[in-house]
């Protein structure tokens, strides 16, 4: 029997739901095991050290997946999360802890379309920032989807134990480059490589780390005040203290309300390695990331939390298990209970669908879910039906707007090596392409024999022609494009494209035309000599 409204409004309440966005060797991974470790999931640190395992090159599909372990097959980590001071409530009254649902988005070099789908299946995102590195070029881009889509962001500077840019630095940076004003929640006590502690800027107080063998244990901390801290840390408090005054008078203290509008970013400093800064990265998101919300559907009605079930399809992932070639499908609960057996409407097909393997995944373990709530995710196997931005509801219809396509930045054509498997290419490149692995270009002067394939990643490429051979016995050849850019455009500017040189103009399957330049000068040049011709920049097509 399904749960109250009262039963899903209190789940919802505890529940926050995040994906850390980085560049790869940021401290990802290494991030995500110091959570786990603050939210005792495990007991000590360590095993995601040393990932050059992880790292290979293979073209089969299941060995990639096995060789790239944790960074491709990974999607949710739960854990629940008390925050400090609550942890010895009394037993008897009804003091729950949090719910953290922490939504892997496929990083290192597997960057993909799939990396971006991930940020429509959250609430909030970690943006993690290397302290010597400043921002780099997927963490930009990466933030460039959140702030479309308006989600809030917290940003952690990490591996504050090494050498860096002061905060101020990096404080200027990110404002400059980016256009989001950080307000840090506490600035460190310690220059970048000497990192002593934290000033919480909130309550004035000093929190002084130690550290622990290897950094394999939560690392200690004593709260101390100004004056203690001062006779403590000498210099390196008052310069704390005097970063933290210019902060208030720039007027970069943290605001709620501008945080959930995405204009400003609460900021913490950290050593994922050392733990230092992982347990007030947990605090900040229990207290000020958002709890799951509503979601408007495609006629802009809004499905609340505690409507029945509805969830959307954020990812789909095919052949994870060697065993069986299984396709798993991860959606997002929207609204409403979820229990495990229930039988919901796919609402692209108006199909019934049974949900009676529903799986939570992380890394290689896979577990029964029975009952989840708005704000988790649940793997739903041997989903053939499903396509990433499908809908499934119980009760009400409802549909939620397509997730749409993110600008592609490579460009293949890809043919069958043998023209006699025309067909099984023909039915291969369609089935992949609803699955959203790649999307599919086409025009009149290339035909259908050899469609051009646009992604956000070469990886994508490489899993499409493995899935080719292993699911449809179909050897294909792959040939690069020199063009590196998308733009969208209409029927009338496209003759003109088309003479251009160094463009050409496609349509996509979803109906939208495309015209690729080989780089962005020649972009630039194309503007200029026709500044009539429509070229929009492309992120989420359906937004
Ligand atoms: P990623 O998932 O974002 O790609 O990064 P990952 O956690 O794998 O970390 C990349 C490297 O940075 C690792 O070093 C890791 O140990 C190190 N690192 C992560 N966080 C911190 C931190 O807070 N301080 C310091 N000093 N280093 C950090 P590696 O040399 O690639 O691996 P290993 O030798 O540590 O195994």
């Amino acid at each position: 029997m399904s749960s109250s409204p009262d039963t899903v409004a209190r789940e919802v309440r505890r529940r926050r739901t995040f994906a850390i966005i980085s560049h790869p060797d940021a401290g990802k991974s290494t991030m995500t095991e110091a959570l786990a470790l603050h939210a005792r999931m495990i007991s000590e640190a360590g095993a995601v050290h040393g990932k050059a395992g992880r790292k290979a090159t293979v073209s089969d599909w299941m060995e990639m997946e096995k060789a790239r372990g944790i960074s491709v097959s990974s999607t949710a980590l739960q854990f629940n999360y008390t925050p400090t001071g609550l942890a010895n409530e009394d037993p008897g009254s009804d003091f729950e802890p949090n719910v953290i649902n922490l939504v892997d988005t496929p990083g290192h070099a597997d960057f993909s379309e799939d990396t971006y789908r991930v940020l429509t299946a959250v609430d909030a995102a970690v943006m993690l920032i290397d302290a010597a590195k400043g921002l780099e070029p997927q963490t930009l881009k990466l933030f460039q989807v959140c702030r479309h889509r308006g989600i809030p962001v917290i940003t952690v500077v990490n591996k504050w134990d090494r050498p860096g840019q002061t905060p101020l630095e990096l404080i200027d940076e990110i404002a400059e480059r980016i256009g989001l004003t950080p307000t840090p929640l506490y600035v460190p006590v310690g220059i970048a490589g000497d990192f002593r502690g934290l000033l919480d800027r909130r309550s004035g107080k000093y929190v002084k780390f130690s550290r622990t063998a290897g950094g394999a244990k939560i690392a200690p901390e004593e709260l101390l005040d100004a004056e203690q801290a001062a006779a403590a840390e000498g210099d390196a408090w008052t310069a704390a203290v005097e970063e933290s005054e210019l902060l208030s008078e720039m007027g970069q203290d943290h605001d709620q309300e501008l945080f959930l509008a995405g204009e400003t970013s609460p900021m913490i400093f950290t050593s994922a390695m050392l733990n230092f800064g992982v347990r007030q990265l947990l605090e900040a998101l229990v207290e000020l990331a958002p709890p799951p919300a509503g979601r408007e559907d495609v006629d802009g009605k809004v499905r609340e939390v505690t409507d029945p079930f509805a969830a959307v399809v954020f990812k789909v992932q095919a052949g994870m298990d060697s065993s069986h070639r299984d396709r798993l499908a991860y959606m997002r609960i929207v609204s409403g209970e979820f229990e495990r057996g229930m039988v919901v409407t796919h609402a692209q097909t108006d199909r019934p669908f049974a949900t009676k393997y529903a799986q939570a995944v992380f890394g290689r373990d896979r577990s029964t879910v029975d009952t989840a709530y708005p704000g988790d995710v649940v793997g739903l196997v041997n989903a053939t039906a499903l396509a990433p931005g499908d809908t499934l509801y119980d009760g009400p219809r409802v549909e939620f707007p397509p997730i749409g396509s993110f600008a592609p930045e490579h460009f293949a054509t890809l043919r069958a090596r043998s023209a006699g498997k025309y067909k099984q290419f023909r039915k291969a490149m369609d089935q992949l392409e609803s699955e959203g692995v790649v999307q599919v270009l086409r025009n009149d002067t290339r035909g259908d024999a050899s469609p051009v394939l646009a992604a956000v990643g070469p990886m994508q490429f490489e899993v499409v022609t493995a899935r080719m051979l292993a699911e449809f016995t179909v050897e294909t050849d792959l040939e690069p494009l020199g063009y590196s850019l998308a733009r969208r455009t209409d029927d009338d500017s496209s003759p003109e494209l088309d003479r251009q040189r160094g463009v050409e103009v496609f349509t996509r399957t979803d109906g939208a035309l495309l015209a690729l330049f080989s780089d962005k000068w020649r972009l630039q040049y194309i503007e200029k000599e026709h500044p009539d011709l429509t070229l929009e920049p492309l992120v989420a097509a359906a937004d």
